[in-house]
């Protein structure tokens, strides 16, 4: 058993900590929100992460994890103090680290006792330093400390399994046995462990995301070029994937990334990239690709209804992906703004994300579910691929639409099947594209 502290309580912090509760470790939840943490302490959550809840509920009612405002009672017992704070785009293209400055300074102030202070926010290169020297400068100069990077790679929508389940830990220090001292807390996840030094950790885990960004960009580019040859992406992907140096996974065209990760990340590589006087050609291509792929929905709507104007658009999920009330960077907005630009109407269900889309569009109708926003409407889009959307009663959805128009832009329905329901249907490169006009003109050279 272990004394920890995670500062933080949002995907990242909330799901290290319960974790880590969960594993039999005394752990400490801080958070500056005072609200966040009154509504923690009555197993009330701030995010939508399936199972989450219960570890939190099960673990605070064990007594092995509490919550509280205050680094000078949640430090008291630490041995480890994980940081776990958002470091969101500073609007320029970097990362905003001023939370974590925040909590690298109130640490140093409540340090009474020798600790391991852990990263895992996503942070530029060198942050570790940066933290290293903010609680140098702050604390009483007798109590020792050491930074470890230890990047985190769970995902929204599955962070729990995740987080138990890691394909690796990554631990990155100048004090390499402080880094081994960390890799003690993930023992029995039994899983690789790799131990570097601390700038090394912290690119790891930008690599990662940009390289799991640009198979998706990478997927994108072939399906646009799948739509004008008639090739069917799906089945391109399928086939790529048995090939083991390929894989199957991250390779599902689409209307390409969003959520809080993947396009703040490859931006912030990019400046670092250029701050450090190289010129990131791929990674530009990569959120180039990316948003572009917001606007196939608004080319195939204009290719089936002409002018937008005044058309209902139902939008089926707003969140980024399944599983998550998180709306940040999603596709959604994007299409939304462009349908709005366009003087199209938009109606919209969401089963957990509406509340978030609200807070951050105008003129959306929100609907009770998704037969109340296809109802009367000239296409229905497919955005996110919630599982209850697996399983529509398709014949009543085309039954109340003012025309069977039906954007699938997450492939999550057969196109074949669609078709032969009456529905003018169309998936994301599923074939069928102006193949005959290519062959054509072939045959006319
Ligand atoms: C991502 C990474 O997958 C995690 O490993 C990482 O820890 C996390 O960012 C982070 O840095 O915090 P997340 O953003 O939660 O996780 O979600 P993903 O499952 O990676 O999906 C990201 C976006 O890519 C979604 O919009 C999803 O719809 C899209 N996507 C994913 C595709 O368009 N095609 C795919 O084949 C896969």
């Amino acid at each position: 058993m272990k004394n920890i502290t995670v500062i933080g309580t949002s995907y990242v912090g909330l799901t290290t900590g319960a974790c880590f509760a969960d594993m039999g470790n005394q752990v400490v939840g801080i958070d500056v929100d005072e609200e966040k943490i009154a509504r923690l302490r009555q197993g009330i959550l701030p995010i939508h992460e399936p199972g989450l809840q219960e570890v939190v509920v099960r673990n605070a009612n064990a007594g092995r994890l509490r919550f509280t405002t205050s680094y000078e009672e949640g430090m008291r017992e630490a041995e480890f103090v994980f940081i776990a704070v958002g470091t969101p785009d500073d609007g320029k293209g970097g990362a905003d680290l001023s939370q974590v400055r925040t909590a690298a300074q109130s640490i140093a102030e409540a340090l009474t006792r020798p600790v391991i202070v852990i990263n895992k926010s996503t942070v530029p290169i060198g942050t570790g330093d940066l933290v290293t020297s903010i609680i140098d400068e702050h604390k009483q100069s007798d109590i020792s400390f050491s930074v470890v990077s230890n990047p985190e790679f769970l995902r929204e929508g599955s962070a729990l399994a995740d987080c138990m389940n890691p394909d690796r830990v990554v631990l990155g220090s100048t004090d390499r046995a402080a880094a081994e001292t960390v890799a003690t807390l993930y023992l029995s996840l039994k899983c690789p462990m790799i131990i570097t030094d601390l700038r090394t950790a912290e690119m790891i885990k930008y690599a990662s995301n940009a390289f799991l960004a640009a198979r998706i960009s990478f997927i994108n580019e072939i399906a646009a070029i799948c739509e004008q040859l008639g090739a069917d992406v799906k089945e391109v992907a399928l086939g790529m994937g048995f090939d083991k140096r390929i894989g199957p996974a991250f390779l599902e065209a689409g209307l390409g990334f969003g959520g809080s990760c993947f396009p703040k990340d490859v931006k912030a590589l990019m400046w670092m990239a250029q701050e450090a006087g190289q010129h990131p050609q791929l990674l530009q291509a990569v959120m180039d690709i990316n948003r572009d792929r917001r606007q196939w929905v608004i080319q195939r709507l204009r290719d089936r209804l002409g002018d937008l104007h005044s058309k209902r658009i139902a939008l089926l999920g707003l969140a980024f992906k399944p599983n998550t009330d998180d709306v940040r960077e999603a596709p959604s907005l994007e299409v939304i703004a462009h349908l709005q630009a366009a003087g199209a109407c938009v109606a919209a269900y969401d089963p957990v994300a509406m509340g978030n889309a609200a807070a951050v569009t105008e003129g959306v109708e929100f609907c009770s579910d998704a037969y109340a926003a296809a109802a009367g409407s000239d296409a229905v889009v497919l955005i996110t691929e919630w599982n209850e959307f697996k399983n529509l009663d398709l014949e009543r959805i085309k039954a109340s639409m003012h025309r069977p128009i039906l954007l699938d832009g997450r492939n999550l329905y057969e196109h074949d099947e669609l078709r032969r329901m009456g529905f003018d249907y169309l998936g994301v490169a599923r074939g069928g594209g102006p193949v005959e006009a290519v062959r054509e003109q072939q045959v006319i050279r």
